[in-house]
């Protein structure tokens, strides 16, 4: 990690008072003073500000669950961040894993830890994320069909991944994506026909949603072991087309 994010992390200075300390040599990496904010450190170097040595805090990994009206976002824009209807402290270290559209509700991760973060979101993981989704129309026979073999998604040159569509009731179904393309379950349902009115995310890998709206929660350590992953897997979770 970078060392002024180490600093940050390892006391309550601001980014810019903790670039300020480093370029003023105040910080030492392994007895040498770093003047360079962006100089990548390891939690195992030995790291002093002003001669104390420092001790980043453990890494976060939240889940909530999001309300309509809110951005996986770190600060309020048109609507409020996530971070902030949630009451969040230091919001500003984490980041979202897979964001949501403002309208849409449901499961949301979120970490300080960018190597777990990346193990949910790098396409050739095919991280399962499953919504349940209302339509304006009813579910036409082919849908299954079509989700399965893939779509042809407007501006994208490759087809939609295999996706698993449990039809629930006439307008209702439960989608299973292995992607996490913009807006993809919306353009996957405009791709044949039909509009989502009402888009709910329930599960992100092995983690469900489990948790009140409006509500958050640090995961537990099986569920954060679950993309842990120290190197990159070499098992594939593709679903066969
Ligand atoms: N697909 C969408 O269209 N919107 C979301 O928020 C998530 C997936």
């Amino acid at each position: 990690m970078r060392l002024d994010k180490f600093v940050c992390k390892s006391t309550a200075l601001s980014k810019a008072e903790a670039t300020h300390h480093i370029s003023l040599g105040n910080v030492t990496v392994n007895g040498v003073a770093v003047v360079n904010s962006a100089t990548q450190v390891h939690e195992n170097n030995h790291i002093d500000l002003l001669g104390t040595k420092l001790v980043a805090r453990p890494f976060r990994y939240l889940m909530l669950h999001k309300p309509a009206g809110t951005i996986c976002s770190n600060i309020d824009e048109v609507y409020p961040s996530v971070f902030t209807q949630l009451a969040i402290e230091n919001a500003s270290e984490l980041h979202i894993a897979g964001r949501l559209d403002a309208d849409t509700t449901g499961l949301v991760l979120a970490t300080d830890d960018g190597r777990w973060s990346f193990n949910i979101i790098r396409p050739s993981q095919y991280c399962q994320k499953v919504y349940r989704v209302k339509l304006s129309h009813p579910i036409a026979e082919d849908t299954a069909t079509r989700f399965q073999q893939g779509l042809q998604l407007q501006g994208e040159s490759q087809l939609t991944q295999p996706a698993i569509v449990e039809v629930l009731g006439a307008r209702v179904a439960r989608l299973s994506i292995t992607e996490g393309k913009f807006h993809q379950v919306k353009r996957m349902f405009a791709a044949v026909g039909n509009r989502v009115v009402a888009l709910h995310r329930e599960q992100i890998g092995p983690i469900s949603l489990d948790i009140d709206e409006g509500s958050w929660r640090y995961l537990t350590e099986a569920e954060v072991a679950a993309f842990k992953a120290e190197t990159p897997q070499t098992v594939s979770n593709k679903p066969p087309r």
